[in-house]
């Protein structure tokens, strides 16, 4: 069981510099978040993990950064426009406006009145204009995923890469869903970044790779610090799937607010490619919906045969945001300390954190101590471990208590035994343990980058 509480998250999330409310000084707007100094580093280093795991580790795997602004016709033949709607249903009395599959014994969760209309489609599809005249002719939306420009540059990318199947697409990129009802801090939101790979395999053998993946996946997440027990692998029911889909796994998570959905793998067939490709009629396409006169693209692939085939997709869709808000959650702990003392500490991974090292000076000012500090800082950016502090509150227990707070995982204090005495060294402080020993300063490098790398 999980005893962190949302409210310990929000509190410390905005205490500490993670995540704020959008436009807070203006009353905030609802569902959107912007993340602060720390909120940046940390959802950096979880994207980088994933980029590291999804292309750099994998030879079958290229990277894609897509334009948000969506053409019109790729969200026509995608199914958006029909499909990508949540029934949604207005209470009467309080004007409440609620998704309808939220409502429970059919009363208002606002209001608690039963006066409700009759649940009605709802597009989820933030629309814009692209240039100075308003027309239907320039409606544009902001997507809301990241997958299809991986569709419509299928062919730009097999082209310029010479890739055979199976191989993937990666992206990281902002989404826009105009949500119903906004939720549980950054779980549900309007503005949220996803992590997707876009998996082309050979038709067959996707009921094969969607269960490769949905393993790797799990695995994947155990490595960013959510223990297997945590963790649910919930199979969407046929009537509940995605229109494009022939089959989801959830991977849930423990949130504070319950098991819920943190990324989706599932098997789009050959729905995308099929439905923007030029000339369809030249496919036996499996999940065939829209007839396209508009695309000018065979999005097609050669097969071992040399026979063109349309490949099926299977796509593990990370949500960023419930990325940081799972790792955040499963990383605060309270400690009782005895006597009276306690502590807050983030025990997050160590790829994670968002400082990786602080170096903190025993006296605030004292030159010789800082000219050191700099020094040693300096010369750890060099080790390419991630982003080191350097303190100078001249409070070293509010400096460990801030720092054990916020998740980094060691403090390197600097002394006047330091600075006074041959050969130098500084006391190095763990975070999770607490323990501090003493280390050579000509020995920190070898001893963070074992440590880090
Ligand atoms: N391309 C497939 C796709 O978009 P999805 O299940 O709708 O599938 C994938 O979204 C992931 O994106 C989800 O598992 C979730 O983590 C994240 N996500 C979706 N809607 C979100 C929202 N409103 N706020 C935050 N994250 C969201």
């Amino acid at each position: 069981m999980v005893a962190t509480t949302m409210d310990q998250l929000v509190s410390l999330c905005k205490r500490r510099g993670f995540i704020f409310q959008n436009a807070d000084i203006y009353g905030g707007m609802q569902g959107v978040y912007d993340y602060g100094p720390l909120g940046v580093e940390l959802k950096n280093n979880l994207k980088a993990a994933w980029w590291r795991s999804m292309v750099y580790e994998r030879d079958d795997v290229e990277g894609l950064d897509a334009a948000i602004l969506t053409n019109r016709k790729v969200l026509k033949y995608s199914g958006h426009e029909d499909t990508f709607s949540d029934p949604m249903t207005d209470c009467r009395k309080c004007k409440g406006r609620f998704r309808a599959d939220h409502i429970k014994d059919g009363k208002c969760p606002n209001c608690g009145s039963t006066d409700l209309t009759e649940p009605r489609p709802f597009n989820l599809m933030f629309k814009t204009q692209v240039g100075p005249v308003e027309s239907d002719e320039n409606l544009a939306y902001l997507r809301p995923e990241t997958a299809q420009a991986i569709f419509t540059q299928f062919k730009n990318v097999v082209d310029s890469t010479s890739r055979k199947l199976p191989f993937g697409i990666a992206q990281i990129g902002k989404s826009f869903r105009n949500e119903i009802t906004p939720r549980n801090f950054i779980f549900r939101v309007r503005e949220f970044e996803q992590a997707e790979l876009e998996f082309f395999v050979n038709p067959g053998e996707d009921e094969k790779w969607h269960e490769h993946w949905k393993e790797a996946r799990v695995q994947w997440w155990e490595e960013q610090g959510l223990p297997r027990e945590h963790i649910n692998i919930y199979k969407t029911p046929d009537a509940d799937l995605a229109h494009y889909a022939k089959a989801c796994y959830d991977i849930e998570y423990q949130f504070p607010h319950g098991m819920e959905e943190l990324e989706g793998i599932a098997n789009r067939r050959d729905y995308d490619l099929g439905n923007h490709t030029k000339n369809q009629e030249e496919f036996q396409l499996e999940a065939h919906c829209h007839e396209n006169k508009d695309s000018t693209t065979k999005l097609a692939i050669m097969d071992d045969n040399n026979k063109w085939i349309i490949p099926f997709v299977v796509e593990p869709s990370m949500g960023v945001d419930r990325g940081v808000l799972a790792v955040l959650t499963e990383a605060y702990t309270e400690e009782d300390l005895g006597e009276g003392n306690s502590r807050i500490v983030l025990k997050l991974k160590k790829h994670l954190a968002p400082i990786k090292v602080a170096v903190i000076p025993l006296k605030k000012n004292n030159e010789q101590i800082m000219a050191k500090c700099h020094e040693i800082k300096n010369n750890l950016l060099k080790l390419g471990i991630g982003r080191v502090a350097l303190e100078n509150t001249g409070n070293i227990g509010k400096a460990y208590r801030r720092h054990d707070e916020v998740g980094t995982p060691l403090c390197v204090t600097v002394d006047f035994e330091t600075i006074e005495q041959q050969p130098e060294t500084v006391t190095i402080r763990d975070r999770d343990t607490m323990e501090q020993h003493r280390v050579a300063v000509a020995d920190l490098p070898r001893y963070l980058k074992e440590y880090f790398l």
